[in-house]
């Protein structure tokens, strides 16, 4: 009896799997599938945007904008959060509101989420959050589809160890310039955490400023003349993303001072955009950490999946790559943001 039992148990548990079922989903009767199928009814899905604030944002609205198309069978509800996080919580209760099928959220930052995601929840609209992340009880959202970016912040730091290494430095006091993205997003969380895992094991590395740049390139450029203008020295200068790179190499042009291989500024990003590889060509940039913008496929993934009923996975990382100069030629042709 007790054998019995405990087989039963474990046949529920392997039954149950760790992932996520739409119960709404589950009670939709089979015809929508069907309709869905043979496209004579439109899936309505509401895509709420960080806002514009780089490059490889607008990679990745764009990637959205053409995955969930009309021919496609969506009705796609596209809206601009403007770089205003209470912006996008109110435009999810709006979405809830027009009752529509899905929510998509990049969210821009993690916190403040928990209400709206449970009203959706109650109201059975599977959401799903892509690219960061957001603080709330997993069990109130479909799936999350994006990067790692711990695991990004880890090689950028990986990276500039070896180089070190590589150049007889390990030892050398080394002064680093760290252009922070937004307060309470998960990409400058998560690339933090990931540098500093690195940087806490060398004693003679120093974080000499540590300041905010929103991942835009204005505030990129303004946060580096603030620290230029206070005379900090520095060997390192890494900005978590592109974009602040190109603003704070910007503010190094106008005041005279050259970085990149070859000179004393080591120049470290991320996010990978096809003008940081030709940077990283011309040596201007030493290292470019990949955030893959194209998400939207594996949202679709999800999103069908869930309309057949199936199981899916709570979490969904994609593939990425870091950028130097040995390895990224073959790469700049094929890259399309
Ligand atoms: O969340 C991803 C980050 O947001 C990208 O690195 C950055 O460019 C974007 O704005």
């Amino acid at each position: 009896m007790k054998k019995f039992f405990i087989f039963g148990l474990l046949a529920a548990i392997l039954l149950w799997g760790c992932g996520y079922k739409d119960e709404a989903a589950e009670k939709k009767p089979l015809v929508r599938a069907e309709a869905v199928d043979t496209g004579t009814v439109l899936i309505t899905v509401g895509f709420i945007q960080t806002g514009k604030e780089s490059d490889w944002r607008d990679a990745n609205t764009n990637d959205f904008l053409q995955t969930f198309t009309r021919e496609k069978g969506y009705n796609l509800i596209y809206i601009d959060g403007n770089s205003d996080p209470e912006r996008q919580v109110k435009a999810a209760y709006d979405l809830i509101a027009q009752n529509v099928d899905y929510i998509i959220i990049d969210p821009i930052v993690e916190d403040g989420w928990e209400d709206v995601f449970m009203e959706a929840k109650e109201k059975g609209i599977p959401v799903i959050v892509s690219d960061r992340q957001v603080n709330v009880n997993a069990s109130h959202y479909a799936c999350w589809v994006g990067s790692d970016f711990y695991k990004e912040g880890q090689n950028a730091a990986k990276w500039l160890e070896k180089y070190l290494e590589d150049k007889g430095r390990e030892k050398e006091e080394i002064k680093i310039v760290l252009l922070e993205g937004t307060d309470g997003a998960t990409a400058t969380r998560g690339r933090t955490e990931g540098l500093y895992s690195v940087i806490d094991k060398h004693s003679n590395w120093k974080v000499v400023a540590k300041e905010y740049g929103n991942f835009t390139q204005g505030e990129g450029a303004q946060v580096m003349e603030g620290i230029l203008n206070q005379k900090i020295e520095f060997d390192v200068v890494i900005a978590e993303n592109d974009n602040m790179m190109f603003g704070a190499m910007n503010a190094m042009e106008q005041q005279g001072i050259a970085y990149g291989v070859g000179t004393d500024v080591i120049t470290i990003s991320f996010d990978a955009l096809q003008e940081a590889l030709a940077k990283v060509i011309k040596g201007e940039l030493m290292v470019t950490v990949e955030c893959n913008p194209l998400i939207a496929g594996l949202t679709e993934k999800a999103i069908l999946d869930l309309e057949k009923g199936k199981r899916i996975e709570k979490v969904h990382f994609v593939k990425e790559t870091v950028f130097t100069q040995e390895n990224t030629v073959l790469h700049l042709m094929e890259r399309k943001y």
